[in-house]
């Protein structure tokens, strides 16, 4: 059975900030306190709907959290919301992402996506940056009503792969997506682009990378 690499989208191979970026002019000076803002609520509301079972789709959630962003940083006009709700829907991918995919096949492993993203989505993502020849499953947690860190989203894969969790490693840049995928029983690489302060000290993933190419570094 080929190595199987299961990757987390947004944040992992997109970068969820890029959508701001053209749109710098129109938003103002708080640019960047509306995108990280719209990722942080964006994630609360999944957490929050999960554990209080009340689901609304990660599409739905990326909107309230944009609107909740916006009040907080002066509003946006209806134009420039629609802007970056179409930018969300075809995301930058991180530069070291289709070559790592890319090398990772031609190394015969297989690859896939597990996300919170809606199918369309995700798969809208992946096909806009032209990821799809590099991937071998797009996963949508979607279907089951419920979002990461409920461990049956992370069963998607051996229902997808038949791989056994203890031979699946998972990618994320989200921590809390690594302590999950870890109580799960995935091998975890935490990519830490930032260099952010390690937590979830009890669910230690297995390798901490800077950037995807460091997949390929030899093991310490
Ligand atoms: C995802 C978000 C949580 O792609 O990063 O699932």
């Amino acid at each position: 059975m080929p190595r199987l690499f299961v990757f987390d989208a947004y944040g992992t191979l997109f970068d969820v900030h890029a959508a701001v970026i053209p749109l710098r002019g129109e938003i103002g000076a708080q640019t960047d306190r509306l995108s990280e803002l719209w990722r942080q609520k964006q994630l609360e509301y999944s957490w929050v709907r999960a554990l209080m079972g009340r689901y609304v789709d990660f599409w739905a959630i990326t909107e309230a959290a944009l609107d909740y962003a916006a009040a907080r940083c002066g509003g946006l006009d209806p134009t420039t919301r629609q802007k970056l709700l179409t930018a969300y829907e075809t995301l930058t991918p991180y530069p070291d992402a289709r070559p790592t995919l890319a090398r990772l096949k031609r190394e015969g492993c297989a690859t896939a996506i597990l996300s919170n993203a809606t199918e369309a989505m995700v798969r809208g993502a992946v096909s806009a940056a032209g990821l799809g020849p590099v991937l071998d499953a797009v996963l949508s947690v979607d279907p089951l009503r419920t979002f990461k860190t409920d461990p049956r989203g992370y069963a998607l894969v051996e229902k997808q792969f038949g791989t056994p969790p203890a031979d699946v490693t998972f990618v994320s840049s989200n921590r809390w997506d690594i302590a999950g995928a870890a109580a799960f029983g995935f091998g975890t690489v935490w990519l830490n682009r930032g260099g952010m302060p390690d937590e979830y000290h009890d669910l230690p993933p297995t390798r901490i990378v800077a950037s995807l190419d460091a997949l390929f570094d030899p093991e310490p």
